[in-house]
């Protein structure tokens, strides 16, 4: 028998290249290894909306979006996590288990409060609460994330123990599964590629607006001039060029970066073509899909369907290990 796994992603805006690589391109090669879940965390997305409007079509693209990489749902599941609602009802129990301490240590809280100061609301804080239920709801043991999200899963491990001590030993720890490209920086080169920071390469952007962003991406910071000698190992499109182009063009370019016979203009033309051809088919795709949303939407009322069956049992077993029941 397969090992379940789950992983999760917000309808919080456009998903980038740091989606994609972090977390998405993992998650469909991981479909054959492990009967895997995934979710359009719709209540996590809720923690940062500024507005109702286009909230709804943006769940239905983001799973377009996610099936249009190659997530197919007939080899694992895909659903909303509003469609499940056992995901809130087991959060609520899972967070009597769990102290403030333990939340106010999260880096992600305090980055998020930071960048909303005028709206450091209560989900904002108890999100690692309601994404440890997202994950053991399934008992699932393998979660595929970025780095980002690495402490968040240790939490998790932290509350099924309280859990499973206190009451019985319904969940498994579950282990983070994190992929080569943990963490890719914005354009910008300084903070992390974010939906929410606007410093990103949307999966569907054009060929013109990708070789825009990318004129204007930071580079080496200390090459000033085209003879200047670069160094790609401080380099963020650098970083980028190994994950989008052929393993002998890396080699090249980094060399003609450190001898100076190519300069910025060139490597990022380079990388700009690489990363169109690897795109194209999505966006392709994606457009394909959402001229034909019912193919989604089916998908996604068949994945509720298994997950809130595999759910409610697991909820039944909750409330029976606390005395509910
Ligand atoms: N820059 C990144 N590098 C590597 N992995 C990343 N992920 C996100 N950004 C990067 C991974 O993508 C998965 C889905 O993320 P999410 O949408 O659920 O939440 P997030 O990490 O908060 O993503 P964003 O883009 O930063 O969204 P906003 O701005 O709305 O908060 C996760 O596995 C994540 O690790």
């Amino acid at each position: 028998m397969k090992k379940r796994l789950f992983s999760g992603i917000q309808p919080s805006g456009e998903i980038h290249i740091g989606n994609y690589l972090g977390a998405l391109k993992n998650w469909v090669s991981l479909m054959a290894e492990f009967e895997s879940i995934y979710c359009v965390v719709d209540y996590h997305a809720l923690t940062s909306l500024e507005q109702p409007q286009g909230f709804r079509a943006r769940i239905l693209n983001t799973a377009a979006m996610l099936m249009a990489v190659g997530i197919d749902p007939s080899k694992c599941t895909l659903f909303v996590q509003s469609d499940v609602p056992e995901h809130t009802e087991l959060c609520w129990i899972l967070s009597t288990v769990i102290h403030i301490g333990h939340l106010e240590r999260m880096i992600q809280f305090k980055e998020k409060a930071k960048q909303h100061e005028d709206n450091i609301n209560v989900g904002l804080f108890t999100y690692p609460v309601l994404q440890t239920a997202d994950i053991v709801l399934y008992k699932a043991e393998t979660v595929p994330v970025g780095e980002d999200q690495i402490q968040h899963i240790e939490l998790a491990r932290e509350i099924v123990r309280r859990f499973n001590t206190k009451f019985a030993p319904v969940f498994p720890e579950p282990q983070e599964r994190v992929t080569r490209a943990a963490r890719i920086l914005g354009l910008d080169g300084k903070a992390k590629m974010s939906k929410s920071l606007g410093n990103t390469i949307g999966l569907t952007d054009t060929p013109d607006m990708i070789q825009n962003k990318l004129k204007i991406a930071v580079t080496d910071i200390n090459r000033k001039r085209r003879s200047d000698p670069g160094d790609p190992s401080i380099c963020n499109l650098f970083t980028l060029h190994n994950h989008f182009s052929p393993a002998a063009e890396v080699g090249c370019i980094a060399s003609d970066c450190r001898s100076a016979a190519i300069g910025c203009i060139d490597c990022k033309k380079k990388l700009a073509n690489n990363m169109i051809q690897e795109l194209a088919p999505f966006r392709d795709n994606y457009l394909s899909f959402l001229a034909r949303p019912d193919r989604v939407r089916d998908a996604l009322r068949q994945g509720a369907l298994h997950c809130r069956a595999i759910a409610q049992k697991t909820l039944d077993e909750v409330k029976t290990a606390v005395g509910m029941k």
